[in-house]
């Protein structure tokens, strides 16, 4: 009995040994120059930061991500994803480095660690032009976000009301949540500025109201205990805020059309 017993003890070690290999891989300088290439996650429906154009993830983001992986030596491999699934998939390193106009929380810090800050960000109000909506009457009104994003959490939790709370609708990327706005099956979509001032140009029928809800910071989500990761990555940044480089990325991928 007791050797089952100790067999199976060592049975149980191994299966789960094997078991959290599978589900979280611990990413490293070292492994991706081995590998050749680093993977950033990301959800390609944000302009200016990522857009789908010519068939291809482009924007701020993967512009950065590309110099990441140049002082790297390696070449940039972009996985596009949904967004509420990228600091999950961080932490259990599906891929190296989650660059996705992320907003530094103090909840995501439990989960992963963020590079330095690279662009500041607030969450502004989309509604259809001439509508009655206003920054005081969300409360009242349907409020479409981008599900996982500071803007869903933004209206979930901070627009309070007596008696009503918003009714918060989530999407799985801002681009259809800004249709639904057009179409009026929402009274208001909550996002980040840049991205809200690229729907309102596209879209003749839109406006931001005047005002923002919040201040954000955007940074790079690294997995935990990874030093040297978040150091290049750092470094990078650094070199790229030395050349004015964040700056000339925002602006040339502003005034380019995502498809
Ligand atoms: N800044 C917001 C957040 O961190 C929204 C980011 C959405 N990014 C995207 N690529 N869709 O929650």
């Amino acid at each position: 009995m007791k050797k089952f017993t100790k067999i199976l003890a060592v049975v149980l070690a191994v299966l789960m040994l094997v078991m959290a290999a599978g589900c979280s891989s611990v990413q490293s300088v070292e492994k991706i120059k081995k590998a050749g290439k680093l993977v950033i996650l990301t959800e390609a429906t944000f302009a200016p930061f990522e857009y789908i154009a010519g068939g291809k993830p482009s924007g701020v983001d993967i512009d950065i991500a590309a110099e990441i992986a140049k002082d790297l030596g390696v070449e940039l491999e972009v996985k596009d994803m949904n967004f509420k699934g990228i600091v999950d998939s961080v932490k259990k390193g599906k891929g190296d480095l989650g660059i996705a106009g992320m907003t530094v929380t103090e909840e995501r810090l439990l989960e992963l660690d963020f590079s330095k800050e690279y662009y500041k960000s607030s969450q502004v109000v989309i509604v259809k032009k001439g509508s009655d909506v206003t920054l005081d009457n969300l409360k009242d009104k349907v409020i479409g976000v981008q599900e996982g994003t500071t803007g869903d959490f933004y209206a979930t939790d901070d627009i309070k009301g007596d008696p009503n709370t918003a009714d918060v609708k989530r999407y799985n990327n801002a681009v259809i949540a800004s249709q639904d706005l057009a179409n009026g099956k929402v009274d208001a979509v909550i996002i980040d500025q840049l991205p809200a001032q690229n729907i309102v140009k596209s879209n003749a029928d839109l406006e931001i109201l005047d005002g923002v809800l919040t201040e954000e910071s955007y940074a790079i989500a690294v997995q935990k205990n990874n030093p040297t990761l978040l150091e290049a990555v750092n470094k990078t940044l650094d070199r790229l805020f030395a050349e004015g480089k964040i700056d000339e990325f925002v602006l040339k991928h502003s005034t380019a059309q995502a498809q």
